[in-house]
């Protein structure tokens, strides 16, 4: 680990405008800071189009910022050639909300693929290595399978132990229980909560879903109107006042129908039952 950074990723001062000078400028990032540490896992929740995609992209180094600095893997990425940087990829890996699998392999092949990137590659076990990843994301009935014949949620642990394959240190989950059952979502929920505990993996997930923020996050970034509105411990999150936030978690226990006596969404309907 390196004394000048710390944490395992870290944003400092990050700043990002979409079309400067045009008519739609955008800023999308406006001096971004929050950091995580190794093993632990940040969520960042705000509602659509804060830049919670935006800042995924810029660790991946897809994206690069107008200013500030972004510490990846304990290395300043900022400056690093594309080899460079591929480097750091082989450490930290993304999970997109597509899954971004090819369409033309099985699932077992997709595995493969990834795993047939490594540097220690070996052929001679790669079955068993490839077997042992489909138990650990439990889906091994779908070993034969082509991504179009699987639900969006298997496609998506599917590229999760294609991630995995890379033995990565970090693993960045763009909204991975979106548009999947609720059973596949507890599900998904369940595998990320093992990486993290059994492989201490760190990670970024982008979510709405609070349930899963409860069951994996350590801390949260709240992102609202192009800025970090809150970075902080998860009971923390819930003791702001802060109106933006107070209103996210608020509609959630509308959505879930979680609403206490005292609510003021009740109203109206007390005596009821
Ligand atoms: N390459 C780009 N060029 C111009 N604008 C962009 C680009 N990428 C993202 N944006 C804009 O930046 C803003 C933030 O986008 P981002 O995808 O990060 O949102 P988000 O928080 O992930 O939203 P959602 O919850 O809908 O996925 C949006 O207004 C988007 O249109
Ligand atoms: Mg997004």
């Amino acid at each position: 680990m390196s004394d000048q950074f710390p944490h395992y990723i870290e944003f400092r001062d990050v700043n990002k405008t979409f079309g400067k000078g045009e008519k739609d400028e955008k800023h999308v990032l406006i001096d971004s800071n929050f950091h995580v540490n190794a093993g632990q896992t940040v969520a960042i929740i705000g509602r659509s189009g804060v830049g919670k995609s935006v800042t995924l992209r810029h660790i991946m180094g897809f994206l690069k910022p107008d200013s500030g600095r972004i510490i990846v893997a304990h290395e300043d990425i900022l400056g690093l050639s594309d080899i460079e940087m591929n480097r750091i990829r082989r450490k930290v890996t993304m999970v997109f909300q597509s899954g971004a699998l090819f369409d033309s392999l099985t699932v077992a092949e997709n595995i493969l693929f990834s795993l047939e990137q490594r540097e220690d590659y070996n052929a001679q076990n790669k079955d068993d290595v490839v077997e042992g990843l489909l138990k650990m994301v439990d889906i091994w009935d779908a070993r034969d399978q082509y991504p179009s014949d699987l639900s969006t949620g298997y496609r998506r642990a599917v590229a999760i132990a294609r991630a995995l394959a890379a033995q990565p240190q970090c693993i960045l989950y763009d909204e991975p229980t979106t548009m999947v059952d609720p059973i596949m979502s507890d599900h998904l929920t369940l595998l990320m909560l093992r990486l993290k505990t059994q492989l201490k993996l760190t990670s970024i997930v982008v979510t709405h879903d609070l349930d899963l923020l409860h069951r994996v996050a350590d801390t949260v970034v709240f992102l609202s109107k192009g800025k970090v509105a809150f970075f902080g411990t998860v009971p923390d999150l819930h003791r702001s006042q802060d109106p933006d936030i107070r209103q996210f978690l608020e509609l959630d226990k509308v959505i879930r129908g979680d609403i206490s006596a005292e609510s003021p969404f009740r109203t109206g309907v007390a005596g009821e039952a």
